[in-house]
């Protein structure tokens, strides 16, 4: 699968541009098991990167122009390698875009000198589009891996992740936090990545799923999810009106004792998007130590708890989703959230190996009889994070 699809994105690079590419890059998708909207508030996550992936061709030119093309579009983007601004016309090229911009921006806060020559580059991927499995910082930290090696930047993954959110921050112009790039590049196989997001800080937890027989299903909605569209920066916006309220810089440094005060000080949204923030902090932290001691199979009330704060507090779950989130455990599914920044896109199910049948058949059948769009159902495993493929 992979083979095929670096060759068929050095083939459609070369039928763009006319030439062979000097390598190809690939960076996954992730899903995040749990930490939802704790990562702007300097909380910890516990994503992992999934086998989908983005590919990415490059060669470098000897001008400044810049040009994107992707297996997903017809159009061939051009811009000055150094003129990258946030514009209406950049599209879906706003993601490699925004990584190449970040890299020169980044590198000249620290003092780095690198020469940002232009660009030729071809994309394709296998991650779902609009699934909240974060396609968009696959792009981004396929081409920020790429365009660090070849414009011999020297950034380490932590600093490529913050180049990638960064890009998607400023350029494409969605006030994202830095869980999906970091999964995407500090991934390990069969391995979660455990982030502080405070002081970027991560440890590889191993996930043992396949040893005790269980697959993490995702049951993509197909339900539009759009980061740039107001729901998430309104949530973002509410979590620093509480932070304000509460006299902290943000909502790290409260805890559960703390909400007691919260809940005075506060108008009601306002606390309940709080109070998300500040329990699911925990139930990360619970879910690693809880999977360490006692493995994968302890972790489904966590899950579901992390469900229903995103559900009755933090607002941002659709009837899709809890319908496929209710109607997987119901059938068999050890835990089941949804997944992802909100208002659509995927649940997962962790699901014993034997009722995956079962657990699917249900969704598709409820779904169909409630009226909802064809869900798409597939199991995803933890994969290595971004690298250099030929
Ligand atoms: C999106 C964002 C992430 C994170 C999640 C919610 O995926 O890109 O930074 O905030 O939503 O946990």
């Amino acid at each position: 699968m992979t083979d095929t699809i670096i060759n068929s994105v050095k083939t459609g690079f070369e039928a763009t541009y006319g030439y062979a590419p000097t390598g190809v890059w690939s960076a996954p998708g992730r899903v995040n098991l749990i930490g939802e909207h704790t990562d702007y508030n300097e909380g910890f996550v516990f994503p992992f990167a999934i086998n989908r992936h983005t590919f990415v061709a490059i060669s470098l030119r000897d001008d400044k122009l810049a040009r994107i093309s992707s297996s997903f579009s017809p159009e061939i983007h051009e811009v000055e390698v150094t003129n990258i601004q946030r514009t209406e016309s950049n599209d879906w090229a706003a993601y490699p875009l925004g990584a190449a911009w970040a890299i020169q921006e980044l590198c000249s806060s620290l003092g780095k000198s690198i020469s940002a020559t232009g660009f030729d580059c071809h994309i394709e991927s296998d991650v779902p589009i609009g699934a909240g499995l974060s396609s968009s910082a696959a792009i981004e930290c396929a081409v920020a891996l790429a365009l660090n090696e070849l414009w011999d930047a020297g950034l380490d993954r932590r600093q490529l992740a913050r180049a990638g959110q960064m890009g998607e921050n400023q350029i494409v112009g969605a006030p994202t936090g830095i869980m999906d790039q970091s999964a995407s590049l500090l991934g390990e196989t069969d391995h979660a990545v455990f982030l502080d997001c405070r002081t970027l800080e991560s440890e590889a937890v191993e996930l043992g799923f396949a040893v005790e027989g269980l697959e993490l299903l995702i049951i993509d909605t197909k339900v539009a999810h759009r980061l740039v569209d107001g729901g998430y920066a309104s949530r973002r916006a509410a979590c620093e009106l509480g932070a304000s309220k509460m006299g902290v810089g943000s909502l790290r440094d409260l805890s559960i004792k703390d909400l007691v005060k919260a809940r005075e000080v506060m108008d009601d949204v306002t606390f309940r998007r709080v109070r998300h923030v500040v329990t699911e902090n925990q139930r990360v932290l619970d879910t690693v130590q809880s999977l360490r001691e006692k493995g994968p199979r302890s972790i489904g009330q966590l899950m579901h708890a992390s469900h229903e704060s995103m559900r009755d507090d933090f607002e941002i779950s659709v009837d899709e989703l809890d319908t496929a989130v209710e109607t997987a455990i119901r059938h068999g599914a050890i835990g089941a959230r949804m997944t992802g920044g909100g208002f659509g896109g995927a649940a997962i199910a962790l699901t014993p190996v034997e009722k995956i049948g079962e657990v699917s058949l249900s969704i598709l059948a409820e779904f169909e009889l409630l009226g909802y769009g064809k869900p798409d159902i597939f199991p995803v495993s933890a994969a290595q994070g971004a690298k250099r493929e030929v």
